[in-house]
């Protein structure tokens, strides 16, 4: 059995970026998806994950992600970099295409198993993330909470975002219920994260 440090240091490969859900590569390998709100570190975290640090482009403009865009791990396991939400900023339409295209991914992948649902560690769970929980609760897709940037705040914060997190867990049937801290700056969490996501390679 490969051992999911192993796996993630394996070369990753851009695969394409869908911008309809007619334009999707073949649901063939098993996939996992980073979903969160703009700006939220979802590119950052894949990065860390697969160790390396331009295979995806993070950046200071939010809203930046604006395609489904496919990486191939290992040609095992299909990471899925989905362009974040609650961007108020952009134009209207834009935002209900894009809306559309996450939703329509999200209940309808049937390859999809996990979600990471990234929350910055500095905010905690806001209201358009409820929205998603509630979608993914409605579509019986499982998902994880995932905690960023726990480099900007002190460990009491950290511990009492959790606790928060937690607590809001409780209500939603569809959540696994370990939460897993992160910052892809320091590395924190990144390597138990690993560990989850190696469990879903055939
Ligand atoms: P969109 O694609 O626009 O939705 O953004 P995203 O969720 O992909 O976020 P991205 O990874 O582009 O990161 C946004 C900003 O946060 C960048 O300036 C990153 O450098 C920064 N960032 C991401 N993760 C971390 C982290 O763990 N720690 C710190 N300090 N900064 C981070
Ligand atoms: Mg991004």
């Amino acid at each position: 059995m490969l051992s999911s440090e192993t796996l993630f240091a394996r070369p990753c490969e851009f695969i394409m970026g869908g911008a309809s859900i007619e334009g999707l590569p073949p649901a063939a390998y098993p996939e996992i998806a980073f979903s969160g709100r703009s700006n939220v570190g979802k590119s950052s975290l894949i990065n860390a994950l697969t160790g390396r640090k331009t295979l995806v482009k993070a950046s200071n403009t939010p809203g930046r992600t604006r395609e489904l865009n496919f990486f191939l791990l290992a040609e095992l396991l299909m990471l899925v970099d989905l362009p974040g939400y609650g961007y108020a900023q952009a134009p209207g339409k834009d935002v209900a295409q894009w809306t559309r295209l996450v939703k329509a991914y999200l209940t309808g992948r049937p390859n999809l198993q996990r979600v990471c649902l990234l929350i910055d560690s500095r905010h905690g769970l806001k209201e358009v993330d409820h929205g998603i929980m509630a979608l993914l609760d409605k579509a019986a897709v499982s998902y994880q909470l995932v905690l960023t940037k726990t480099d900007k705040i002190k460990p009491a914060e950290l511990a009492q975002v959790l606790k928060a997190c937690q607590d809001s867990l409780k209500k939603h049937p569809a959540a696994h219920p370990s939460i897993v801290a992160t910052s892809s700056e320091t590395k924190d969490g990144i390597k138990e994260l690993r560990a989850e996501l190696a469990q879903f390679i055939n």
